[in-house]
């Protein structure tokens, strides 16, 4: 079978359970083309291997309790950790409601992230059009993917693991965050992590092992992501681990992955804990409003769908809104927690007066920068999936290029406001792929590139060899802001994310443009006669190819998200006028309601979000357990 047709059947059928049986095509293939593999044992280590993931997430809840100590909504990055450790407790019951259904093996497999975003595990958001980026692409606007399943967008994601630096904590705190500078937060990134990476174990002081999230190296790298390391290294920059002391320099990945496949935080922190009893989880059920008391401001359960039934649910304690940064304020301001005005105009009766939905932060990016090279040595989609010995390397060992996690290799931390400086606080991020995802038909939809554009540059060299580099921007001035379309909690919120609201930022993106076409001039890329892709985009012909005037103007056709969505609802001292949680993660005037997850960040660290996510759970969790008296 053609992987074209494989990703059709997947876009067409939209069901993730479809994703079982693309695998099983192709394994068939596999043994078709070589029939001496031993079909039958690698299908049934397949087949053992599917049954046991679905067997080891906690179970479908169907006789739910009219009340529970806690509630939980949103089973993704943050939901899960906090559900575990308010289960720790065993005197509280909790109960977990996830929009979204199970996670299966297939999605764990780390190659076909990008392939999940076209399934009914994505909530498939799409910004605002916007008239200043975004300008190459369908409608010109953004998307904006995020996790609809067990595991939320820790299931999505391209699994880098990634927490910032000193500086990025240090600067909550001084903005009037008690408690959540580095030294506080650190312990909490520890508590979590089990390293699986032996040389970077050995630093105990930003390491630690035995915790629930297995962080490793996937097993498999192209002779690229070496070239790009050594590259590093002959422009004068140093091999780091990013996660420990010094940020700026270059690293392979390290990945949120056990065994060559994706530990989501579902795996990680549900999974094992399947067995408690004071723990309900629902499935497919559908938050669509947090019951708030409107004379003593108590938030006493939430109101939910579940295959088309509406339900109620009460909570004895609190309600915790682990949604993420678009859906939490989204349902903050459903249920009349918003700016008072925004409220009004969308006839829903006000609460609480609060800045909601602003202060949308996100890490923009510029797709499409390519490299061709001379040798067979990249990824190519369709490669991955129709080789029979790499389908067998994956299914019988989790051996082999579907280990890499969704092509992403190795990364590159710059500052480019002190580039020589060895110790900086990093601006640029530079994401090196072993492929081109751009020059694929189907993978480039994931950034929705037009049809106009993907014609005239890309396809012509769909069948060559090349890589690419993902210049992303960690600091941006920009702000945007989520915004309700209307009151029915089931239409999807506006996204203004505002990308170059200041021309700082574009100059600073600019800047990682040109940093990453210089390493494809070094001679560990030259070894592969690297070339820039030198086919101009359209709409950017005019400028003279590889003027800055010509990657201004790619960086606003080509924008992408890098997926950080953050800070809608931000947290800070009372002081702060943009607050909606309190630095205990409390909603301001409100009575039982916390929101625990991306949305909290006063200021996105320089980093990707899954892991400072997973760190605000746990210390989120700590803090509940805190004020209930029971910590430690
Ligand atoms: C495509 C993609 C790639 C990424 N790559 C990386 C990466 O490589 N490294 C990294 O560190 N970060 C990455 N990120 C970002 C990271 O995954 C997120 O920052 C993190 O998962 C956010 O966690 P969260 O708990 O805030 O939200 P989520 O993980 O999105 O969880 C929210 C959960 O709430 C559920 N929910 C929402 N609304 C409702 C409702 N009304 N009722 C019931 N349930 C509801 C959702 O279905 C979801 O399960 C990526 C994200 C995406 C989407
Ligand atoms: C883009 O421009 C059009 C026409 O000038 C305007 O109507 C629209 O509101 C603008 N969109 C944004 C997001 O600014
Ligand atoms: C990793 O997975 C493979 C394939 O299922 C299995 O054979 C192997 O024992 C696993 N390794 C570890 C360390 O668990
Ligand atoms: C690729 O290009 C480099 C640099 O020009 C050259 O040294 C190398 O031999 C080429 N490889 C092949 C396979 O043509």
């Amino acid at each position: 079978m053609q992987n074209s047709t494989i990703t059709g059947i997947i876009i067409m059928k939209s069901s993730t359970h479809f994703l079982f049986l693309v695998a099983a095509f192709a394994l068939r293939g596999a043994y078709a083309r070589n029939p001496n593999w031993g079909f039958t044992e690698h299908m049934l280590n397949y087949a053992m291997e599917m049954v046991k993931h679905a067997s080891e997430e906690p179970r479908d809840e169907v006789n739910i309790l009219p009340e529970y100590d806690f509630i939980v909504v949103g089973a993704g990055s943050a939901g899960c950790v906090v559900a575990n450790r308010l289960t720790e407790v065993s005197q509280w019951d909790v109960l977990l409601l996830e929009a979204g259904g199970e996670e299966n093996y297939i999605m764990d497999i780390p190659v076909v992230a990008m392939l999940l975003q076209f399934t009914d595990a994505n909530w498939n958001y799409k910004g605002v059009p916007s008239n200043k980026t975004c300008l190459g692409l369908t409608n010109r606007q953004c998307l904006f993917p995020r996790g609809k399943v067990m595991g939320g967008s820790s299931v999505l994601n391209y699994m880098i693991h990634n927490r910032g630096s000193r500086k990025d904590y240090d600067l909550w705190e001084d903005m009037g965050n008690i408690g959540w500078g580095y030294e506080d937060v650190l312990p909490y990134f520890l508590k979590s992590e089990d390293i699986a990476i032996p040389e970077l174990a050995k630093n105990t002081k930003y390491h630690s092992t035995g915790g629930y999230m297995t962080i490793s190296y996937p097993p498999y790298r192209t002779p690229l992501a070496e070239a790009f390391l050594q590259a590093g290294i002959e422009t004068g920059y140093q091999i780091v681990d990013y996660n420990a002391e010094t940020q700026t320099g270059f690293s392979f990945i390290q990945t949120s992955t056990k065994n060559g496949t994706r530990w989501s935080t579902s795996r990680a922190f549900l999974h094992p804990i399947r067995g408690r009893k004071n723990l309900h989880v629902s499935k497919r059920s559908y938050v669509t409003k947090i019951l708030i008391d409107h004379d003593t401001k108590r938030a006493y359960g939430v109101e939910y769908i579940r295959n088309k039934k509406r339900y109620v649910v009460h909570a004895r304690k609190e309600v915790i809104l682990s949604a993420g940064g678009i859906n939490s304020p989204h349902l903050l301001m459903l249920s009349g927690v918003g700016p008072k005005k925004h409220l009004e105009d969308m006839n829903i009766p006000v609460i609480e007066d609060l800045k909601v939905g602003y202060n949308l932060m996100d890490h923009m990016a510029v797709i499409g920068i390519t490299f061709l090279v001379n040798e067979s040595v990249s990824l190519r989609s369709d490669m991955v999936f129709q080789n029979g010995k790499d389908l067998i390397d994956y299914f019988r060992y989790h051996e082999g290029p579907l280990t890499t996690a969704g092509g992403v290799e190795a990364i590159a931390f710059y500052d480019t406001k002190n580039l020589k400086g060895i110790k900086g606080y990093p601006d640029i991020e530079l994401i090196f792929i072993g492929g081109s995802i751009v020059s694929d038909p189907t993978l480039r939809k994931t950034f929705g590139i037009s049809d106009y554009i993907y014609e005239r540059t890309y396809k012509p060299i769909q069948k060559s060899h090349a890589w690419m580099i993902i210049p992303t921007l960690l600091a941006p001035k920009s702000r945007g802001r989520i915004m309700l379309k209307d009151n029915k909690p089931l239409h999807k919120p506006l996204i203004f994310h505002n990308y170059l609201q200041y021309s700082d930022d574009l100059e600073t993106l600019l800047k990682g443009v040109k940093l990453s076409v210089d390493l494809s001039e070094t001679e560990a890329f030259q070894k592969f006669g690297s070339k820039l892709h030198d086919v101009p985009v359209p709409g950017c012909e005019q400028f003279a190819f590889r003027s800055d005037d010509y990657w201004r103007c790619i960086i606003k056709h080509l924008t992408c998200s890098m997926f950080h969505v953050s800070g809608t609802c931000k947290m800070g001292p009372a002081s702060d006028q943009g607050a909606v949680v309190d630095p205990r993660l409390r909603v301001y005037g409100i009575k039982g309601l916390r929101v625990i997850d991306s949305s909290i960040m006063p200021v996105v660290p320089r980093a990707h979000t899954n892991a400072p996510t997973v760190m605000i759970a746990e210390k989120g969790a700590d803090l509940v357990k805190e004020d209930w008296g029971q910590l430690g």
